[in-house]
């Protein structure tokens, strides 16, 4: 009936059935006619899943671009530029350390933009910051690291993440010339992690003293530094400072993500190794970007849209921070650190429990975190929120910082 139906012949019905009936989809048995097999319907819609916490209206987590500035018109531009001179090869298994155009365009982009002294065969691609921390780590740790200095307050994951790699953490206070190398000497560390263009929380930057004694450490002692350049490229007050890699990059492992100026979601990211290094990280290496967002990334590097880019979000987070800082000084609430970055810390009057401003914010649908989320357990610390003013899209920003400084009036 079905082959008079569908004007096939009986053969290919059969032919059909058998086919479904291999492929699991229909079940057959003697006597009793076809069906559809029980593990063919189609899987129900995922029902929503439950959120402990209601979304907040505002978000000022720190660190997160605004999602309604990624240049997605431009990407596409340079998507369909990769694939048109894309070369077979590159749709296969990849080179570990990244496809050659992506290493050979970052290395001049950074030379160029942050001073990094490289070339592509130094250059590895990964899917962010975390995961390059990831790599070092465990390339460190095979070549004999045992204990990491870490600056102190850092972001929990980092700390995750050295941990993990088996290396014992060491905490490093900060001040407001970044790192204090007295800690450093007396770590005992093999290698240290900094932040030294924009320290994260804090908002400090390394002093020029304090690069030249870090360097003078690792040199002496056979020691690393990995070089967090996060925010390296967001200076507002002066021309950003040249990262410290070139330095001593025999003793560097600089670090560099698409999170701040692109998007966090696109995870890409890059590392630039001393030669001796490169073999060590390839090994540890488990995964790595996909080959068509690093050519698109390679695309949209050679075709100065990264470099627009950087421009222009640097004028809108100038703006963003500079209301900010604005609004804050109308409380008497001061902003510390440089002017830099996606983030702000905003010192509390004493006396005020930041936890307790933290709650009310939520009260008031705006995500903030206290500087406590980032300060080792146990550790005083003045009162503080870190301000991320990147997130709230701009058509909100007015709304969200006058929601802000309600809920510091209190
Ligand atoms: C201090 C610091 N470094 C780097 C990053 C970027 O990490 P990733 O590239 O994994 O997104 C972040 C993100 O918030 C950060 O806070």
């Amino acid at each position: 009936m079905l082959a008079r139906d569908l004007g096939v012949s009986r053969g290919t019905v059969v032919e059909v059935y058998e086919q479904l009936i291999a492929e699991g989809y229909l079940t057959a048995r003697q006597g009793s006619g076809t069906e559809v097999a029980r593990s063919a319907v189609a899987p129900a819609q995922p029902r929503a899943e439950p959120t402990a916490e209601p979304t907040p209206r505002f978000d000022f987590h720190p660190g997160v671009p605004d999602p309604t500035s990624f240049p997605a018109d431009q990407w596409v531009r340079a998507l369909r530029r990769a694939l048109r001179s894309v070369r077979p090869e590159r749709l296969g298994y990849q080179d570990p350390r990244g496809t050659p155009e992506l290493r050979f365009v970052l290395a001049s982009y950074l030379a160029r933009a942050r001073g990094v002294a490289t070339s592509p065969e130094l250059v590895v691609t990964c899917s962010g910051f975390v995961r390059g921390l990831d790599l070092a780590c465990h390339a460190l740790r095979a070549t004999g690291a045992r204990r990491l200095g870490m600056e102190n307050p850092t972001i929990p994951i980092h700390l995750e993440v050295v941990a993990a790699a088996g290396l014992e953490v060491v905490p490093l206070e900060v001040d407001e010339h970044g790192v204090r190398i007295e800690m450093v000497e007396a770590s005992r560390a093999d290698a240290v992690l900094v932040t030294p263009a924009h320290q994260f929380p804090l908002g400090s930057t390394l002093s020029p003293e304090r690069r030249t004694a870090l360097v003078e450490w690792a040199t002496r002692t056979g020691g690393f530094v990995i070089e967090d350049d996060y925010d390296g490229e967001f200076r507002y007050d002066r021309q950003p400072v040249g990262a410290m890699q070139a330095l001593a990059p025999e003793h560097e492992v600089y670090a560099g993500t698409a999170s701040k100026s692109l998007a966090p979601g696109l995870r890409l990211g890059w590392l630039v190794l001393p030669d001796h290094l490169v073999d060590e990280v390839v090994a540890v290496m488990e995964s790595f970007p996909g080959a068509l967002d690093q050519l698109t990334l390679a695309a949209f590097l050679t075709s100065g849209g990264y470099d627009r880019q950087v421009r222009h979000a640097r004028l809108v987070y100038r703006r963003r921070r500079d209301r900010l800082v604005a609004a804050l000084l109308r409380r008497r609430l001061p902003v510390t650190g440089i002017a830099a970055g996606l983030h702000a810390l905003v010192e509390l009057p004493g006396g005020v429990a930041e936890e307790e401003v933290v709650a009310r914010a939520a009260g008031h649908g705006l995500a903030i975190d206290g500087l406590g989320t980032f300060t080792a357990p146990g550790q005083r610390h003045a009162p503080a929120l870190v301000v991320g003013y990147g997130r709230p899209p701009d058509h909100a920003f007015t709304t969200a910082l006058a929601r802000l400084g309600t809920v510091l009036r209190g």
